[in-house]
C-alpha cells in the first residue's frame, strides 16, 4: 500500500493550488458578498486546465485521470473558495459522470463530450419539495408520448441551475411501481421546449454558487434522452450519489484546510499576555485536533475515491468519508472562527464565509444522518 501521490496527483495539486490562489481566491470574499457566479473563472478556467473532464478518457474529451486526481482538485479549489469547488463536483460527478457510466455510445458522445471540455456545464435534478432525504418519492411524470416522454414537474435547490446547460433528472415513469421501483432518467437541455427555472435561492453559504429550481411544464424530451434503463433510474441516481460524495467530502476537506491555515497563521501572529497566542496549549492543542481530524478525513476521501477508480464497491467508503470529512469541516471552520476570536467573526477574515460555507457539506448530497443510514444499513444487511 503506497501513501505517497504519484507524480501526476502531486502535479495536479501543485497546478491547481497555484491557480486557485493566483485566480479564485481574490474575487471569493466579494463574489460570496454579491451572490455572483462568475462562469468565466469559475467554470471556463477550469475546462483550460483541463478538469471539468479530468476522470475521463481522452476519447470523450477527458483528461484519463484518476478519480484521486479529481478528489484533489475539488479539495484545493474549496480551499479558496468552496463555491468554485463545488461547481467543479457538481457539473462532473452528478452529471458527467452518470452519462459516462449509463450512456450509449451516442449519449456519451453527444452530451460527455461537450461536458467534459467544458463547452456545457452539467447539472442533476434530483431533490423536490417533497422528495429530499426519501428521494424514491420523487413526484416528478415522465409519461410516454410518441416518440418522446412529456415531462411535468419540479425539482428544487439544483447546484449550477441556471447556468448549466446539461441536466441529468429523475422522473417517475411507472405510477404503478412502488416507490423507488418507477424512477428512471434523463438527459434534459436548455433550450427544451417546457423548460425553465424557477426560485434562485438566497443561502447562508457557497453563495457565489446558483442553486435554482428547474421546472418542466409539458417538456417533450426524445426518447433516446432516456439514461440507463426505463425504471432502473433510482439506482442511477444512488450510484451517481456513491461518486458525489466524494466531491462534496473533498470539498469539505478543503474548506477545513483553508480553515486550519488561516487558524495557524492567526495564532502565531497575534500576540496576548506578551506571547502569540499559539504559544498558549489552549490554542495549539485545538489546532493539533484540528489538523488531526483534517488528515483523517483527507485519507478516508483517498481510499474512497481509490476505490471508485479500482471498481471497488466505494459506495459506504464515500458515505463515511462525507459524514467524517463534511462533520470535520463544520468543526474545525468554527474552531478557526473561535481562535481568530473579533476578527474571525468579521468578514475581514475568511474564516466566517469558511464556517457558513461548512454547514452545506454536513446536508447536501444527503444529509449526515442519511450517511449514517447508507453506512449502518451496508453494516447490518
Ligand atoms: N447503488 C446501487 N443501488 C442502490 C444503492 C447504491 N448506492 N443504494 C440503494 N440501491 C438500490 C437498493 O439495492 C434497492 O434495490 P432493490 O429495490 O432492487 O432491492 C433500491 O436501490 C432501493 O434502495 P433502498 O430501499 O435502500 O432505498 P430507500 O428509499 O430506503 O433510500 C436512501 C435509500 C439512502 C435513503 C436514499 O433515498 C438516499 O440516498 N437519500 C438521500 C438523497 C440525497 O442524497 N439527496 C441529495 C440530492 S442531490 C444534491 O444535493 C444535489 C446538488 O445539487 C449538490
Amino acid at each position: 500500500m503506497k501513501f505517497e501521490l504519484s507524480e501526476e496527483q502531486s502535479l495536479i495539486r501543485d497546478t491547481v493550488r497555484e491557480f486557485a490562489e493566483a485566480e479564485i481566491a481574490p474575487s471569493a470574499a466579494q463574489r460570496d458578498e454579491e451572490e455572483r457566479f462568475d462562469r468565466s473563472l469559475m467554470f471556463d478556467s477550469l475546462a483550460e486546465l483541463g478538469l471539468t473532464g479530468i476522470v475521463f478518457p481522452e476519447e470523450y474529451g477527458g483528461a484519463g485521470a484518476d478519480y484521486l486526481s479529481y478528489a484533489i482538485a475539488v479539495e484545493e479549489l474549496s480551499r479558496v473558495c468552496a463555491s468554485t469547488g463545488v461547481t467543479l463536483s457538481a457539473h462532473l460527478s452528478l452529471c458527467a459522470n452518470p452519462i459516462y457510466m449509463f450512456g450509449t455510445e451516442s449519449q456519451k458522445v453527444k452530451y460527455l463530450v461537450p461536458l467534459a471540455s467544458g463547452e456545457k456545464m452539467g447539472a442533476f435534478g434530483l431533490t423536490e419539495p417533497a422528495a429530499g432525504s426519501d428521494a424514491g418519492s420523487t413526484k416528478t411524470t415522465a409519461v410516454k408520448n410518441g416518440d418522446g416522454w412529456l415531462v411535468n414537474g419540479s425539482k428544487i435547490f439544483i447546484t449550477n441551475g441556471g447556468e448549466a446547460e446539461t441536466y441529468v433528472v429523475l422522473a417517475r415513469t411507472d405510477k404503478e411501481a412502488k416507490q423507488q421501483h418507477g424512477i428512471s432518467a434523463f438527459i434534459i437541455e436548455t433550450g427544451m421546449e417546457g423548460f425553465s427555472f424557477g426560485k434562485k435561492e438566497i443561502k447562508l453559504g457557497i453563495r457565489s454558487s446558483p442553486t435554482m429550481e428547474i421546472i418542466f411544464e409539458n417538456c417533450l424530451i426524445p426518447e433516446e434522452n432516456m439514461l440507463g434503463e426505463e425504471s432502473e433510474g433510482f439506482k442511477v441516481a444512488m450510484k451517481t450519489l456513491d461518486g458525489g460524495r466524494i466531491g462534496i467530502a473533498s470539498q469539505a476537506v478543503g474548506i477545513a484546510q483553508g480553515a486550519l491555515e488561516q487558524a495557524v497563521a492567526y495564532a502565531k501572529e497575534r500576540k496576548q499576555f506578551d506571547k502569540p497566542i499559539a504559544a498558549f496549549q489552549g490554542i495549539s492543542f485545538q489546532l493539533a485536533d484540528m489538523a488531526t481530524q483534517i488528515e483523517a478525513s483527507r485519507l478516508m476521501v483517498y481510499n474512497a475515491a481509490y476505490r471508485a477508480s479500482a471498481g471497488l464497491s466505494y459506495s459506504q467508503a464515500s458515505a463515511m468519508a462525507k459524514l467524517m470529512a463534511s462533520e470535520t469541516a463544520m468543526k474545525v471552520s468554527t474552531q478557526a472562527v473561535q481562535i481568530l476570536g473579533g476578527y474571525g467573526y468579521s468578514r475581514e477574515f475568511p474564516v466566517e464565509r469558511m464556517m457558513r460555507d461548512a454547514k452545506i457539506t454536513e446536508i447536501y448530497e444527503g444529509t449526515s444522518e442519511i450517511q449514517r443510514l447508507v453506512i449502518g444499513t451496508a453494516l447490518t444487511r
